[in-house]
């Protein structure tokens, strides 16, 4: 017998929806035949994009990386939706406004490639085009799906909001999907884009700011930069930034104008291997204990579930909350 249990989703401004799901449903396909668009991006347990709190009840929970959601989180209750399915009544929170959930997908944004080329070891600067410019959130992504193929993926803004022209970081992966498209992508070519999406934002706060990042996670923070200077922002901000050498920096002369433009911005580099006198030799994340960080500062980590799970231990360690960290993961 299929029977139903009352699910109720919790949302953070406070608006709750109550579901009956059949056992064994995905709780985000249960939400998606309500009209609920719970916020996703890999869908099978990889990313942390749909993290929520399970409150009461129990759920199963398939596969996923346990980089992503380490046994001591899911011990406390934290599930990734996508991957849940519901075995008995429940409730889940979620960090985000309902709002964001029931917006319609909106129809997508049409792009036409400006240009691609290769900006660091394993990195690629792709440059879109759109007919009018889009504001988001520094720090939000969009889906890009390039015309003619049966795949997208999901890649940050590094531009300011507002702008015709947006900037992607690529990082190259070999027999990648998008990697192989990018290959022969030219001036002209078409993609479709989402509209933004993603809890990983500038807050706009008053207290100090740590950003960690990893790889190509340092996209995000150009844009977060890029807004804060445009604000001329007072907030005592540093950038850690790790790569696997130096080779794989990109953005340097940039973030090198924006730390002489704003004193109070500081970054830090850190290789993994030949490095130079002026990077650390290791992880970004090695950085964080030395810092003497204020206690009310805010911390965005962004890069590879590894780094991101160490930058949380090594925050934590240094005495910040858990709550003051917000993470970014990608594969
Ligand atoms: S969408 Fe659930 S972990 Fe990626």
């Amino acid at each position: 017998m299929n029977s139903t249990v009352p699910v109720t989703l919790l949302f953070a401004d406070g608006v709750a929806h109550r579901l009956d799901v059949p056992c064994g449903k995905k709780i985000v396909e249960a939400a998606g035949e309500a009209g609920l668009n719970l916020l996703t991006d890999c869908s099978n347990g990889q990313c942390g994009t749909c993290t929520a709190q399970l409150l009461s009840g129990t759920v199963e929970m398939q596969d996923y990386d346990t980089a992503v959601l380490p046994d001591q989180d899911r011990a406390g209750g934290t599930v990734l939706p996508c991957v849940c399915r519901v075995t008995g009544p429940c409730a889940v929170e979620f960090p985000y406004d309902s709002t964001e959930a029931l917006a319609e997908e909106a129809a997508p944004i049409d792009g036409e490639v400006l240009g691609v080329r290769q900006v660091a070891s394993e990195t690629m600067l792709l440059e879109v085009s759109i007919p009018e410019g889009i504001q988001f959130e520094p720090g939000q992504y969009v889906r890009i799906h390039p015309a003619g193929t049966d795949f997208h993926r999901s890649y940050s803004m590094a531009n300011l909001p507002g702008s015709r022209r947006l900037e992607f970081f690529v990082r190259l992966v070999p027999d990648g999907a998008f990697s192989k498209w990018l290959a022969s992508a030219k001036a002209g070519d078409r993609v479709e884009l989402s509209v933004p999406h993603g809890t990983f934002f500038l807050r706009d706060e008053d207290r100090p700011r740590l950003f960690v990042a990893g790889g190509t996670g340092v996209a995000p923070f150009l844009s977060m930069l890029r807004s804060l200077k445009a604000q001329s922002c007072a907030q005592p901000t540093t950038l850690l930034i790790g790569a696997r050498t130096h080779g794989h920096l990109f953005a340097l002369d940039e973030l090198e104008s924006i730390r002489h433009d704003l004193p109070h911005v500081d970054v830090k580099l850190a290789v993994e291997q030949d490095a130079s006198a002026d990077c650390h030799s290791g992880y970004a994340t090695d950085l964080i204990a030395n810092l003497g960080l204020d206690p009310s500062t805010r911390v965005y980590l962004c890069g590879p579930p590894p780094m991101v799970e160490a930058g949380r231990k090594a925050t934590e360690a240094a005495g910040l909350p858990r709550g003051d960290v917000l993470c970014e993961r990608f594969a």
